[in-house]
């Protein structure tokens, strides 16, 4: 029988949510979302059936649905994941995991009690270029990754003023919650080493000026909050010996926007990029994998060919989902790596906050 699920929230990922599950199978019944109108133009573009102003109406009228996905804005995340886990639902929830590691904890322990699958769209690990990646690290073409530098950084990308984006109440914080995507993908390469220091500092310019807005996110709202951080650098090290870099910006002066994964292994170096042909859009980006590594006395570099992915994994990482539900492949991502991710997030903001080293148990 196919997997029945539902959609919480009709924000921009929904539509990837939508076409990965339907992609492996599974029939998409229902969307929930306090926004009804706009529950109601996603209905217009993908045959969803039935729409309700929450969760708790779709689990109520709904009892067969076997799962939930989860598209609202961060501060929503715990609270819908433990709903739609206490009905019995697997869940496959957006980044940021949650808002810190005390509420992903929550998420972890709920996801056990009720014995259902708990997963987030680390989307970045489904891209064609970090799986071919992935393959050949665990084949052994790059030996032992000792370090590692995880890279996102945009000059002018803040996405919207004064919205739930820039409100750390609602958000979690600026760039280095909402985009982890490349220090996960660094930590998944890495064998998602146990963290033990980080020393980060984070810095909060442009927040209030309109020249570094993105071509995307949402509204702007007049007298909106913006209390979150504009870029991050930060230094993590680990049980194993290894080292991460991590920078993050959504308004920072760097010459363009990059998107990458580099590290350097004992047997090879690599390298998984996004450049985007204009900064943010998707259709006009250029993805790369390549592995730099020495053969028969000599320096060589390997382009790895992939296919395309526009949607950049996320209709990969959501069919990933329904294939794990029905026991036709691994999953790509665990709750208990989103919450190794997030108590190095809680690290980076101590640490900034700070100024000294934290230590990460
Ligand atoms: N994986 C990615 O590449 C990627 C990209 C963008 C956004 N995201 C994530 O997706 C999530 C949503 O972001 P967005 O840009 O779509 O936001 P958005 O503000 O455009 O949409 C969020 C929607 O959630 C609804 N909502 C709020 N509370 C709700 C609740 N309790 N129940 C149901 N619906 C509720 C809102 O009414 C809104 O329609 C965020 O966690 C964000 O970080 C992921």
């Amino acid at each position: 029988m196919a997997v029945k699920a539902g959609i919480v929230g009709a924000g921009g990922m929904a539509a990837y949510h939508y076409d990965g599950f339907v992609r492996a199978g599974a029939e998409v019944t229902a969307i929930a979302d306090p926004d009804t109108a706009r529950a109601e133009a996603f209905a217009k573009t993908r045959p969803v059936g039935r729409v309700f102003a929450s969760l708790a109406e779709m689990l109520k009228a709904l009892p067969e649905l076997d799962a939930v996905s989860v598209v609202t804005p961060n501060k929503y995340h715990k609270a819908v994941v433990i709903e739609a886990l206490t009905g019995e639902k697997h869940v496959f929830c957006e980044k940021p995991p949650a808002l810190n590691a005390a509420e992903m904890e929550e998420m972890l322990a709920a996801s056990k009690k009720a014995d259902r699958r708990l997963m987030f769209d680390f989307n970045n690990r489904a891209r064609p270029e970090s799986r071919a990646m992935m393959r050949c690290i665990t084949e052994g073409s790059a030996g032992k990754i000792n370090s590692a530098q995880a890279t996102w950084i945009r000059r002018a990308g803040i996405p919207g003023f004064g919205g739930w984006f820039t409100t750390k109440a609602l958000s979690g914080g600026g760039p280095v919650i909402d985009l982890p995507h490349m220090m996960d993908l660094a930590l998944y390469f890495m064998g998602y080493p146990r963290p033990v220091w980080c020393l980060a500092g984070t810095f909060y310019d442009f927040m209030d000026n309109k020249a570094f807005k993105g071509p995307w996110g949402i509204p702007d709202s007049a007298g909106g909050i913006t209390d979150v951080e504009s870029s991050c650098h930060a230094m993590i090290t680990f049980a194993t010996g290894a080292v991460l870099m991590v920078r993050c910006s959504w308004a920072e002066f760097v010459e363009r926007e990059l998107v990458s994964v580099t590290f350097q292994g004992t047997r090879a170096g690599g390298k998984v990029e996004r450049l985007f042909g204009i900064d943010g859009i998707d259709a006009t980006s250029i993805d790369s994998c390549r592995l730099f590594s020495e053969e028969y006395g000599v320096q060589v570099n390997r382009d790895i060919i992939t296919e395309k992915d526009e949607s950049m994994g996320r209709i990969g990482q959501a069919s990933n989902f329904i294939d794990v539900l029905n026991g036709k492949a691994p999953a790509l991502s665990t709750a208990e790596e989103a919450l190794v991710l997030m108590k190095i997030v809680d690290a980076i903001y101590a640490s900034a906050a700070t100024g000294k080293p934290v230590e990460i148990s």
